[in-house]
């Protein structure tokens, strides 16, 4: 008789700590997309898929930002296929008009029609002119960017940087502007001029 209560109290406790430790388990990937899927609603431009992964979110989240580096390999090459670089071979547009959209975080809500107020948030994650006082440092300073990529080359990295991060860097936390249609061409072109023209503030 002890012993079989015993056994009891040992199952019953075994059977508790089964259930604390699924209580704290991290939740499932099909668990967290319930969620999102129960919790968040379309509404004008904000549609349903914004909340799903692609094929590069998905592999570098079930990874840890870590995948292989075969995947990554084969992944960013895909990624940079989807690069459409400007026609006319020309990178750099207007700074001035590009300082605006870089210190822009508006644009891609429900509230906004789609292709208002389209803003690149930079200021979020980045320094770039050492005027602007308040900047995120989730990513590099970019101040003085022009010394760093300096000709064409340095030209069409920095377009093709900001309009699909992920296909120089595959787990990078930047988003991916033109790939997303964030950014228009014309709008990444003026953001490239902010970042590498000499006689903007970024480089003053
Ligand atoms: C959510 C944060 C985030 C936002 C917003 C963001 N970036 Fe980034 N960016 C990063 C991170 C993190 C890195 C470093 C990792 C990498 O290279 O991908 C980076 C890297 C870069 C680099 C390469 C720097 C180097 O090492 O030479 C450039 C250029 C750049 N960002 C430009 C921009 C521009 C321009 C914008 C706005 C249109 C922007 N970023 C918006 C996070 C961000």
């Amino acid at each position: 008789m002890k012993s079989k209560s015993v056994h009891l109290l040992l199952g019953g406790l075994a059977a508790a700590l089964l259930a604390a430790q699924l209580a704290y388990a991290d939740p499932t990937l099909l668990e967290v997309r319930a969620v999102m899927h129960r919790d968040f609603h379309a509404r004008g431009q904000a549609v349903m898929s914004r909340v799903d992964q692609d094929d590069v979110q998905y592999l570098c989240t079930i990874t840890r930002d870590k995948p292989p580096a075969h995947r990554v390999k084969e992944m960013e090459a895909a990624q940079l296929a989807m690069i459409r670089y400007p026609a006319d071979g020309n990178y750099i547009g207007d700074w001035k008009r590009g300082a605006k959209i870089a210190s822009s975080g508006k644009g891609m809500t429900w509230k906004e029609k789609p292709g208002q107020n389209r803003g690149g948030g930079c200021y979020n994650c980045h320094q770039l002119s050492p005027k602007q006082e308040s900047y995120g440092t989730i990513g590099p300073s970019l101040k003085h960017y022009a010394k760093v990529r300096p000709g064409i080359e340095g030209q069409k990295y920095v377009y093709g940087k900001i309009y699909d991060s992920k296909a120089f860097n595959l787990c990078t936390q930047m988003p991916r502007f033109g790939t997303s249609h964030s950014l228009t061409e014309q709008d990444i072109k003026d953001v490239t001029a902010y970042l590498l023209d000499p006689a903007s503030p970024v480089n003053q």
